[in-house]
């Protein structure tokens, strides 16, 4: 899911797992109504990483953060601890097991947090910009941690600003501009259209302004 700042990418999110109610029209999951009484429900089938970290993160230790939605599924303690092992692991915030979750990096948070909602193994994992702030090799190992439950079942709506991880990571495209839905369709098609690049910009114009700007100063030279 692609569009501006403020566009509705992340209302859209709160929307769907009952986070915001909307002030008109119907919200469908699984091709059922949400309604009040079936949100827990469907809070179980969704993951959610969110934008901000501070909504998400609030147990006390980045084990106990790791737990608390595989808990809240009912599973038995044994598989619980099963699962925060392994994702901590893949994640490497392992030995991070027992700090404070507010003592963390920013890219240190978004693991943990992402840690957290894989282990609930959800039908649906929605990423509200999951790759910002995230060093090089751990995207690597985030793409891996969601690509090998996304072949088996596990389907992913996530969110960028970054032309590379639309090109190259989905299958589909939902261009939001101002609340509604611009496109819904094919990658390629939405890249050869003029409407939906200018809603996502095309970072070749930024170069060529970037070059001509810097030989600029080159050319002319600082003011001494
Ligand atoms: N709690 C709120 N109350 C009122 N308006 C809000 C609230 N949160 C967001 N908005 C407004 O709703 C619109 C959509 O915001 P939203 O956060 O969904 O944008 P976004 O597409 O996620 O943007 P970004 O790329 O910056 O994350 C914006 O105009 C925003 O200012
Ligand atoms: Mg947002």
């Amino acid at each position: 899911m692609v569009g501006l700042n403020g566009s509705g990418k992340t209302t859209l999110f709160k929307l769907i797992l009952g986070l915001l109610e909307p002030e008109a029209g119907e919200i469908y999951v699984f091709d059922r109504a949400r309604t009040r009484k079936n949100l827990w429900q469907v809070r179980q089938e969704i993951g959610f990483l969110f934008q901000n970290l501070d909504d998400q993160l609030f147990a006390l230790t980045v084990w106990e953060d790791v737990a608390f939605g595989p808990r809240n599924q009912g599973l038995s303690e044994d598989e619980v601890e099963e699962r925060i092992r392994t994702e901590l692991g893949i994640v490497q915030m392992s030995d991070f097991r027992d700090r404070p979750v507010n003592q963390m990096s920013h890219g240190q948070a978004k693991r943990v947090a992402l840690a957290g909602v894989v282990a609930m193994r959800p039908r649906i994992l929605f990423l509200d910009e999951p790759f910002t702030g995230i060093d090089f090799p751990m995207v690597r190992r985030l793409v891996k941690i969601i690509e090998d439950p996304r072949n088996e079942d596990m389907s992913v709506l996530y969110t960028t600003h970054n032309r590379f991880f639309l090109e190259n990571w989905a299958d589909s495209v939902l261009v939001l501009r101002n609340g509604s839905v611009l496109y819904d369709g094919s990658v390629n098609e939405a890249l050869a259209r003029e409407d939906v690049l200018n809603q996502i910009g095309n970072w070749e114009h930024l170069k060529q302004d970037m070059i001509e700007s810097r030989n600029r100063v080159r050319n002319i030279g600082y003011p001494t």
